[in-house]
């Protein structure tokens, strides 16, 4: 198996490489959180560059929720002629785009929201950032599922090949799936089976609003390395739970904002314990000895579904190794794709990831390294490393050559080109001048 190779989904659906270019939120939205010509842009540069998939970054169900202001929502038909325009984009070159389809829950900042939903009232504490979640009624719950759906059957409307479900990184359905973020005693909480329930009800919801020959796929992950949190085991069961009912790809990762194993991040190194790298077999990215497990649960209960991987994947040669182990059909790749938007072509020519692509330059001196104890400077290097890579792709879409600026200089800019989106959306946020 090579990177080259087709796959074919259980839907009928078929990819023409084994390369993702997995989701990297834009924050391109416009005053009406409708995509705009930035999407087409960056997604048509994308599609030329070779990758067989690219999923888009969290496209929100709820307008009042995001996970950062510039998310493109999807509630209602609205927005519909800016996705189709988005959608010719990112389809060009035969090359598949998936809408990621995500709700924040807790996860959704104070400059969007001063009461965010969450399973149970138990709030994220980073950097003051988050306020104090509502629970859930039911009420709530059925229109999230609803939401959905809706989303899913827009995207299909406006030519995306297919969607993905976002049940990963601690969002709202990963915060559902979390014993110790939900706290609830009713039919969406307790054991697994009921923590679960919400997110097979929306992939069945979404599948009645798709149809049989969609392509549907979760991203899970492969556990949250929190005390008292989603386990592996969890993971595995819920993979054999998706795959009963019938989803086509399911994509492996882990984390949360919390504790950022989805970005490399290891927790304090004093005491930090991580199987995912030290006690890896394969060392290649940050999941597969996860996914590999996920497979093998798969194939003892005599299932089949496709799996992938993200996370930490910098060479061709560990790429090419994991597809080589015959468990997991795709590699997914997010911030070697910010930095070099043609990577696609380039490994199936042979060609290796390219060094400048590797990480942004915040890797670290010694004193970084002695920083990396405390919680709030790791934090501060992981988002410096994300709004490298975010403002690169937003420089991308605009049309410029990307700019080598500094992680910290990155983060200011980030967190500037929020603030203002915040400020420009329509109707204006309670207590935002507009
Ligand atoms: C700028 C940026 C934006 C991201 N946005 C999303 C997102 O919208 N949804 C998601 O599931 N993951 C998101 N991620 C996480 C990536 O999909 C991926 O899981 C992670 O970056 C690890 O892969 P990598 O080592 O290839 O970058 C984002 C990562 C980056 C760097």
């Amino acid at each position: 198996m090579n990177l080259s190779h087709t796959l074919s989904l259980p839907c009928g659906a078929r990819l023409k490489n084994r390369i993702v270019k997995t989701a990297t939120s834009e924050g391109l939205a416009d005053r009406h959180d409708h995509a705009t010509p930035g999407h087409r842009r960056l997604y048509e540069i994308w599609a030329r560059g070779g990758a067989g998939l690219l999923i888009t970054g969290n496209v929100m169900v709820d307008r009042r929720y995001l996970e950062r202001p510039g998310n493109v929502v999807v509630e209602d038909a609205t927005g519909l002629q800016a996705l189709r325009a988005w959608a010719a984009g990112g389809t060009t070159a035969q090359t598949h785009l998936w809408m990621q389809m995500s709700h924040p829950g807790r996860q959704c900042p104070k400059l969007v929201s001063k009461e965010p939903l969450a399973p149970s009232a138990v709030q994220l504490d980073l950097l003051g950032n988050y306020a104090r979640p509502r629970a859930m009624s039911e009420a709530e719950i059925d229109d999230v599922i609803a939401r959905f759906g809706q989303c899913a059957n827009l995207a299909r409307q406006a030519g995306f090949t297919g969607v993905q479900i976002n049940a990963a990184h601690g969002y709202l359905i990963s915060q559902f799936l979390s014993p110790e973020v939900n706290r609830r005693e009713d039919r969406w909480g307790g054991s697994l089976a009921h923590r679960a329930r919400l997110l097979l009800a929306i992939v069945a919801r979404v599948r009645e609003r798709v149809g049989a020959d969609f392509p549907i796929s979760v991203k899970l992950n492969a556990a949250d390395f929190q005390r008292g949190g989603f386990s592996l085991e969890d993971s595995c069961q819920c993979a054999l739970w998706l795959a009963a009912a019938g989803v086509d790809l399911l994509e492996i990762s882990g984390g949360s904002f919390e504790h950022l194993r989805l970005l490399g991040d290891r927790g304090d190194p004093a005491t930090a314990e991580d199987p995912a790298v030290a006690a890896s077999a394969v060392k290649a990215g940050y999941f597969t000895d996860y996914a590999l497990a996920i497979g093998q649960a798969l194939r003892d209960a005599g299932r089949a579904m496709p799996l992938m991987v993200t996370g930490g994947f910098r060479s061709r040669e560990a790429m090419e190794r994991v597809l080589a182990l015959g468990g997991i059909q795709l590699v997914g790749l997010a911030r070697p794709f910010c930095a070099t938007p043609d990577l696609g072509h380039r490994l199936l020519r042979g060609e290796d990831i390219p060094a400048d692509a590797r990480a942004a330059s915040c890797t670290g001196n010694a004193l970084s390294r002695w920083l990396t104890r405390f919680k709030t400077w790791r934090v501060l290097r992981v988002q410096g490393d994300v709004a490298w890579h975010a403002r690169r792709l937003a420089q991308l879409a605009q049309g410029y050559n990307p700019e080598n600026r500094s992680p910290a200089w990155s983060l200011i800019g980030h967190m500037w080109a929020d603030m203002a989106h915040a400020m420009r959306r329509k109707p204006p946020l309670p207590g935002i001048a507009n």
